[in-house]
C-alpha cells in the first residue's frame, strides 16, 4: 500500500453509523472530509468484526454480514475519490462490549474477571449516570463473562477472516486489527486478564497466539497486498500486572513473523479510574507514547506508526529521525480535517488547534455522536459547505470578539459579508482569555480565531464600547450580540469587603482593567499591577501564565465559592501557582460543564495538590479571615486570606434590552444567550450562519 503522505488520522469512534450497523451519510461525508483534507490514510473508528457482537457503542460499524458491504463500498470509494487510502479497525470488545451487556449477551474473557469498582462514577453528574445504566444490563445484574475454549477462539478467529473478506470486496486497502485498549484481544495479550494455562496463556508467545491466528487467517484470506496494521499497547496504566513495553516489543515481533505490515504503537489506561483515559489511550500529555513507537521501531523491520498528542512539527522531527514511519493524529484532525493540506500549503498558522477539552470522547462515554467543540462541522460535513458564498451581501455588525463573536465575524466574512466587528477590550479573546490563563490551549484558540478574522476583510474595532447610539449610526442589516455573560456575585454577607472578589472583578484584576477590582489591591499590588499595565505585559496571555507563577495579586490562601467549571479552572491555577485552595460548592456537583473526562482529570489533579473540595455547602457569612457555611445541620469554618466567588454567572442581555427598535435584526450568541462553554459559542455562532441564510 502506498500513502500520499505520512499522515494518518487515528482510528476513533463517532457513533455516527446507525444503529443496525450500516455507514450513514453523517459518517461517510465524516471520513470524506478527512479524506480530502489531505491526510494520506485513514483508520475506519473501532468497527465490530462479529457485530452485533463486541459491539462497544449503539451505533457501531459492522463487518460481519454481506448486507453492510454496500454501504462499507460507498465509504471506501468517497475516501478514494479524494486520494487517500482506508482501513478497518476490526475489534472485539470483549469486556468493554457495552451493547452485550446491554442486550444480555454473555461476553468472552480469556480468564474469569476479577471483580472490580470504578471510581468514574464519582465525577459523573446524575443525568450523566442515567447514561450508563445500560451497563447494568437488562436484568440489573452487569454482564454476565463466559472463558472462551479453543472452539470459541477459533470461531471468532474465523469471524475477523471473513470481516477482513469483506473489508476488501468493499475495496478497503486493508485492516487495523484492533489489538489495544482492554478489548477482546489485549486482555489475551495482557498478563493481568489472561490466566490461561492452556497455549492462550503463559507466556507472550501464547498470550498473542489469538492475535497471530487472526493476523494469519486474514492473510490466508485475502492477498499479500491487503495491508494489515496491528494496534498493540504499549503499556496498560495503572494496571500492576498489566502489559509492559516489554510485552509489547515481543508481541511487535511476533505479529510481524505472522504477516502482519505495520505496528500502531498506543497504549491503555484501567478505566476504573477516571484519571486514566487521559494517560492512555486519550494521553494528555504532550507526545507521551513516543517512546514507545521508538522503540518498538528498533524491533521490527515493518513500518511504526507513532500517535499519541504529537505536535505536527514533533512528528515532522521524530519522522525525520527515524523514530516511527507514520504519524498518526486524532484530536487535531477532528478540530481541523484540513490540517495536512494546510501544513502542505505552508499555512500552519491556518490549522484550527484542538483544545484538549475532551468534549469528543465524553460524548461517546454517554452514547452521543462525537463532536468537536472547536469545530462544529464535525459530524456535519453532510450539511454540505456553510461558507458558500451568499447571493446578497449584507452589512453586519457582530459585538463582541470571544470565539462566538470571531467564529461568527469568520463564517459572515467568508460569505462575503461587510462584516464589522467590536470588542471593547484592547485584545480579542473574551472569556476565553482568561480560560488561556488557566489552560494553555485555549490560548491557540484565542491566536487562531483572532488570526483568521485578520486575515479576513472584516473591520476590526478594539478598545471600542458598543452603546444604543453608535450601534444604531451603523445601520446594519444585522446585529449580533456575542458580549458575553456578566458576573455578580450571589447575596452573601460580607462580600463587599476588600478580599473578596467576584467573577468580573477577578477577571478585571488579572487583565488590569477593573477599576472597582483593582481598588480592592493593596498599594504596592496596585502599583505592581500599574507597572505590568502599562509595560503591555497584561497583554501577553503566555508572559503572564509564566509571569503569575513568580507573583499574582492573590494571597496564598484562597476560598473558592463555587464549583462550576470557573471555579474549577481557577482552583487548577492557583494550586499550579501553590496557593491553598477550598473550593465550597452549594449544588451536589462538580464542573458540571466540562466534558466528563476533562472533569475527571481536574478534580484528580486538584485532589493531588491538596485542594480541598465540599459540595452541598450552604455559605452563611465570610468573614475577614474565614468563610462559614453549613453542610446539612453542620456547621463550618474554613480559614483563608482571600475569597473568590466564583458564581453568579448570567447572559447578559442589557444590550439587547436597549437595541429594541433599533431597526435592524437583533441576535444573540454564545454566553449573553445562554451560558456555556467554547463549544456552545462556537456552534452558536454556525447555526445562526446558517438561520441567516434562510429566505
Ligand atoms: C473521540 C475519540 C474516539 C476514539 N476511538 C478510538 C477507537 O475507536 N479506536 C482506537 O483504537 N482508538 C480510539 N481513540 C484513540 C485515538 O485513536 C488516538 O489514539 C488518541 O486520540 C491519541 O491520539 P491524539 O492525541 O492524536 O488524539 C479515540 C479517540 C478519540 C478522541
Ligand atoms: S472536542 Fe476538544 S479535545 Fe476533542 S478534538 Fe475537539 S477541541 Fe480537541
Amino acid at each position: 500500500m502506498e500513502l500520499r503522505n505520512r499522515l494518518v488520522l487515528a482510528a476513533m469512534g463517532s457513533n455516527f453509523a446507525s444503529p443496525d450497523g450500516h455507514c450513514t451519510e453523517r459518517l461517510i461525508a465524516y471520513y470524506e472530509a478527512r479524506a480530502k483534507g489531505g491526510t494520506g490514510l485513514l483508520v475506519l473508528e473501532t468497527s465490530a468484526a462479529c457485530w452485533p457482537n463486541g459491539s462497544t457503542m449503539p451505533n457501531t460499524v459492522a463487518f460481519s454480514r454481506d448486507e453492510f458491504i454496500p454501504g462499507l463500498t460507498e465509504l471506501a470509494e468517497r475516501v478514494h475519490r479524494h486520494g487517500a487510502r482506508i482501513v478497518a479497525q476490526l475489534n472485539h470488545g470483549g469486556k468493554m462490549a457495552q451493547e452485550d451487556t446491554a442486550a444480555g449477551r454473555p461476553i468472552p474473557v480469556p480468564s474469569p474477571v476479577k471483580p472490580g469498582g470504578s471510581d468514574m462514577f464519582k465525577v459523573l453528574t446524575r443525568e450523566e449516570v442515567g447514561h450508563f445504566i445500560k451497563a447494568a444490563g437488562p436484568d440489573g445484574k452487569g454482564p454476565r463473562y463466559y472463558e472462551m475454549t479453543g472452539e470459541d477462539i477459533a470461531a471468532t478467529v474465523a469471524e475477523f477472516a471473513s470481516a477482513a473478506v469483506r473489508a476488501r470486496l468493499a475495496g478497503f486497502d486493508g485492516v487495523e486489527i484492533h489489538a489495544g485498549h482492554g478489548y477482546l484481544l489485549a486482555n489475551f495479550l495482557s498478563p493481568y486478564t489472561n490466566k490461561r494455562t492452556d497455549r492462550y496463556g503463559g507466556s507472550g508467545e501464547n498470550r498473542a497466539r489469538f492475535l497471530l491466528e487472526v493476523i494469519r487467517a486474514i492473510r490466508a484470506a485475502t492477498s499479500a497486498d491487503f495491508a494489515i496494521l496491528v494496534r498493540l499497547d504499549a503499556k496498560e496504566y495503572r494496571i500492576e500486572g498489566g502489559i509492559e513495553l516489554a510485552d509489547c516489543l515481543v508481541t511487535s515481533r511476533l505479529c510481524e513473523q505472522a504477516g502482519a505490515d505495520a505496528i500502531d504503537v498506543s497504549a491503555y489506561g484501567n478505566t476504573a479510574h477516571a484519571i486514566a483515559f487521559t494517560e492512555a489511550p486519550l494521553v494528555h500529555e504532550p507526545g507521551g507514547f513516543v517512546e514507545f513507537a521508538k522503540a518498538v521501531k528498533q524491533v521490527v523491520g515493518i513500518p511504526v506508526i507513532g500517535v499519541g498528542r504529537i505536535e505536527p512539527e514533533v512528528g515532522e522531527r521524530h519522522l525525520a529521525a527515524g523514530d516511527f514511519d507514520f504519524l498518526a493524529m486524532g484530536r487535531k484532525l477532528l478540530a481541523d480535517p484540513d490540517l495536512p493540506n494546510k501544513l502542505m500549503s505552508g499555512q500552519a498558522g491556518a490549522i484550527r488547534p484542538c483544545i484538549y477539552c475532551y468534549i469528543c470522547v465524553s460524548q461517546i462515554f454517554i452514547n452521543q455522536p462525537m463532536c468537536c467543540a472547536v469545530n462544529p462541522g464535525t459530524g456535519r460535513e453532510y450539511e454540505g459547505d456553510i461558507i458558500a458564498r451568499s447571493t446578497q451581501s449584507r452589512k453586519i455588525l457582530v459585538i463582541g470578539g470571544g470565539p462566538g463573536g470571531m467564529e461568527a465575524a469568520r463564517l459572515l466574512a467568508g460569505k462575503g459579508h461587510r462584516v464589522s466587528l467590536w470588542e471593547k477590550e484592547k485584545d480579542l479573546g473574551g472569556t476565553a482569555r482568561i480560560a488561556a490563563l488557566a489552560y494553555e490551549p485555549n490560548e491557540r484558540l484565542v491566536h487562531y480565531l483572532a488570526a483568521a478574522v485578520a486575515a479576513l476583510p472584516i473591520d476590526i474595532r478594539t478598545g471600542k464600547t458598543a452603546t444604543r447610539d453608535n450601534i444604531a449610526a451603523e445601520n446594519a442589516d444585522h446585529i449580533i450580540l456575542a458580549t458575553g455573560a456578566i458576573r455578580k456575585a450571589p447575596p452573601i454577607p460580607g462580600r463587599e469587603q476588600r478580599h473578596v472578589f467576584d467573577g468580573d472583578q477577578l477577571r478585571g484584576v488579572l487583565l488590569g482593567s477593573d477599576p472597582e477590582g483593582i481598588a480592592k489591591l493593596n498599594p504596592v499590588y496596585r502599583l505592581m499591577l500599574f507597572c505590568a499595565r502599562t509595560s503591555q505585559l497584561l497583554r501577553n496571555i503566555k508572559l503572564m501564565r509564566f509571569m503569575s507563577k513568580l507573583w499574582m495579586p492573590i494571597a496564598g490562601e484562597v476560598v473558592i465559592i463555587g464549583g462550576g467549571l470557573v471555579g474549577l479552572e481557577l482552583a487548577e491555577y492557583l494550586v499550579e501557582r501553590r496557593r491553598k485552595v477550598t473550593i465550597l460548592e452549594p449544588g451536589p456537583a462538580l464542573g458540571a460543564e466540562l466534558a466528563i473526562v476533562r472533569r475527571a482529570r481536574v478534580l484528580h489533579l486538584l485532589k493531588l495538590n491538596g485542594a480541598t473540595i465540599y459540595t452541598k455547602a450552604r455559605i452563611t457569612a465570610i468573614d475577614r479571615d474565614k468563610v462559614s457555611f453549613h453542610i446539612d445541620e453542620k456547621q463550618l469554618d474554613v480559614h483563608c486570606k482571600q475569597v473568590i466567588i466564583a458564581m453568579g454567572a448570567q447572559p447578559d442581555d442589557n444590550m439587547m434590552m436597549q437595541l429594541q427598535g433599533v431597526g435592524a435584526a437583533v441576535h444573540r450568541i454564545g454566553d449573553c444567550r445562554e451560558v456555556g462553554y467554547i463549544d456552545g459559542a462556537i456552534l452558536d455562532a454556525r447555526q445562526l450562519v446558517q438561520k441567516l441564510e434562510l429566505p
